[in-house]
């Protein structure tokens, strides 16, 4: 009788790139590629470690071998591994052996026929691993007693005992260049120890070529030519290099979100559907959320003619029906053409998340001065989409954000007051104003008069009506808007084009927007923001008062119409849906919205609810429920 079954076949045939066997067996072969979404905040809690002498790095690496029943494949790897140039670093070899998995088919004469042939070969390959001699540093063989799967052999190759140890894990069909720890080496001098270059956003790199894009149904990477670093959110199975922290931050998520019984689905990832075919064989599906709910990134090289560092021999009789043989060659010295050890500071290198989109972190704005190139970046057919954090909950702002994604609205730039959440949202790509700082910088050149007023509302509003006067110095249309409502279409932001007026304002809503043009330039000068300052100051003297009575679009609308400005007052319920604390009755309405809005005063948690009956909120376990990788 034959083992059970060899193969589940191809699972995705599209594209030759992404040929992705799986064995019954749960053996180790998945040339799965995972790429991250980057987002680095130089500003996060993260330190990297101290490294008192950058020439002798204090760091350790251990190479975690992973492998299984594929003797010729496994002794071409440690050949390779052997072969590499380690400059007398001390590097330890971790070698994994999987067990073949117990059946109770042996009792027919066939059957053991076969389980002494399985045992034989387990055996040859222990004794070769033996017999292999390892000069850089402490080998370690762990043979397993039964059959662990791909998931738990990645999995459990690692806990890292210390920040400065570091983990390379390969596959037993991998191949790997005698040049890729000297380069290994100098991604961890360059990224991981020295301060300037380190982001809290990388979480490792991958020596194989990057391949596919998986938000676009894996389709094959367009790489241009150019620099030989980048980082993506994707991870590679091929050769990857894990840094510490972040790897045990995600065995602590996976750990919580196994327990809990909560699946890695990410909408929109072909890896979901490898996920839905495979189940637990499979690890990637749960690092990619991870790497998605966190903003995390791998450095990825472009060495250009398909060369990489490391090369799966995709071998048969494991993850391919036959030989499919490297789709990748291998770097060495002879094919050698530039300085692999020159490495660009990392911020001139470029991030992509997993729809191969360009991500820009880092962006914080602190002064009226740094915010002209921001909006540059940021603006669409001239318009700015300016999102206040001031009255909206964490959750709220993640869940618009989704929204915005879904949208293709790329446009915005968010502005609140100086808190973790803000630098973590500049961390991740999206481009903030920190409010304090920059008030600090206005009042000081242009408001000596209000030295006392530094109260959160006064601030909130003059911040406001200085990044307008920015906009206007570059000709941008913006839009002010609360935090506390959703757009259902991105139609308000880029079709607004009645040129009847420059202004237009929708009173409870805080919703406001101002024309780009001269005559409006015209108005918005320093002496109009002077005498904004002037009303705040004395409607907040006055006593008593709330964001009903003193608020960004009454104040503005009410200096504009002293001056005899028109002004265009959209009543909200034409344009929104308000949702509030009755329940479900805003699923009802037979018109579409432009808009969902609820008060400020409404619990996030209220939000959420009626958000979920109108299938608004797409926010699953703090980050969004589907990657949108919308046509560029
Ligand atoms: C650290 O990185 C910066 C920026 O790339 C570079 O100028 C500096 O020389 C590096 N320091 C060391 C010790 O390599
Ligand atoms: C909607 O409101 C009506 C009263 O106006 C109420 O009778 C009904 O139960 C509400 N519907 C839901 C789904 O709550
Ligand atoms: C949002 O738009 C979709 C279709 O464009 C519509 O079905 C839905 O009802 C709208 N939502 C609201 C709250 O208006």
């Amino acid at each position: 009788m034959a083992p059970k079954r060899q193969f589940i076949p191809l699972l995705l045939l599209s594209l030759p790139a992404l040929f992705f066997y799986s064995y019954y067996h749960s053996s180790l072969h998945t040339p799965i590629s995972f790429t991250p979404n980057p987002n680095p905040n130089p500003n996060l809690n993260l330190n990297p470690p101290k490294n008192p002498n950058p020439n002798s790095p204090n760091f350790i690496l251990t190479i975690k071998l992973l492998a299984f029943d594929r003797l010729d494949s496994l002794s071409r790897c440690l050949r390779s591994l052997a072969s590499a140039d380690y400059g007398g670093d001390k590097v330890n070899l971790h070698i994994y052996i999987d067990h073949f998995a117990h059946t109770d088919s042996g009792n027919d004469g066939s059957g053991s026929l076969v389980l002494d042939k399985k045992l034989e070969g387990s055996h040859r390959i222990l004794e070769f691993v033996d017999g292999f001699v390892w000069n850089f540093g402490e080998k370690l063989v762990h043979y397993r007693t039964g059959n662990a799967g791909l998931q738990a052999q990645w999995l459990e190759a690692w806990w890292p005992s210390s920040d400065n140890e570091f983990a390379f894990v390969v596959e037993d069909d991998l191949e790997v260049s005698p040049l890729y720890y000297k380069f290994l080496r100098g991604l961890i001098v360059n990224y991981y120890h020295n301060t300037s270059n380190f982001s809290p956003s990388i979480y490792g790199a991958s020596l194989q070529r990057p391949r596919f894009v998986p938000g676009k149904h894996g389709n094959k990477m367009q790489l241009e030519s150019g620099k030989r670093l980048f980082l993506y959110q994707l991870v590679g199975t091929w050769g990857q290099l894990l840094f510490p922290k972040p790897w045990k931050e995600f065995r602590l998520w996976y750990d919580t979100h196994k327990a809990k019984g909560i699946k890695p689905y990410l909408q929109g990832m072909v890896t979901t559907g490898w996920y839905k075919k495979m189940g637990e064989r499979i690890w990637t599906p749960w690092f990619i959320k991870f790497i998605h709910s966190r903003g995390y990134f791998n450095i990825y090289t472009n060495f250009q003619r398909e060369r990489a560092l490391s090369i799966s021999h995709r071998d048969a009789g494991v993850n391919y029906g036959k030989t499919a043989g490297p789709d990748s060659s291998l770097l060495d010295e002879s094919s050698l053409d530039f300085d692999l050890l020159e490495m660009q500071s990392l911020s001139n290198l470029k991030w992509y998340d997993f729809c191969f989109r360009e991500v820009l972190p880092g962006r914080v704005v602190r002064s009226f001065y740094e915010l002209g190139s921001v909006l540059y970046s940021v603006q669409k057919h001239e318009t700015i989409v300016l999102v206040s954090l001031f009255t909206s909950s964490e959750m709220v702002i993640r869940n618009l954000l989704c929204h915005f994604e879904r949208l293709n609205i790329w446009n915005y730039i968010f502005v609140g007051p100086k808190s973790d959440f803000l630098l973590d949202l500049a961390r991740r790509g999206h481009p903030v104003i920190d409010a304090d700082q920059f008030f600090n910088s206005i009042r000081a050149s242009k408001l000596k008069g209000f030295q006392e007023s530094s109260v959160e509302l006064f601030k909130e509003i003059l911040v406001k009506a200085y990044v307008i006067k920015k906009c206007l110095e570059s000709r941008y249309n913006s839009w002010v808007v609360d935090g506390n409502l959703l757009f259902n279409s991105s139609d308000l932001f880029l079709d607004f084009v009645d040129p009847t007026y420059d202004f237009y304002a929708v009173k409870t809503v805080e919703l406001f927007f101002v024309r780009g043009s001269s005559s409006v330039q015209e108005i918005w000068v320093d002496n109009f923001m002077y005498k904004v300052a002037a009303m705040v100051d004395s409607l907040m003297s006055r006593g008593s008062f709330t964001r009903e009575d003193i608020n960004f679009v009454h104040v503005i609308v009410k200096l504009l119409e002293q001056k005899g400005v028109r002004i265009k007052s959209i009543d909200e319920t034409s344009i929104g849906l308000k949702i509030d604390t009755s329940s479900g009755n805003g699923t009802s309405h037979m018109d579409v919205k432009k808009m969902v809005f609820w008060s400020s005063e409404m619990a996030w948690e209220l939000v959420q609810k009626r958000l979920e009956e109108l299938g608004m909120w797409i926010l699953h376990d703090s980050s969004c429920m589907a990657v949108v990788c919308n046509q560029s």
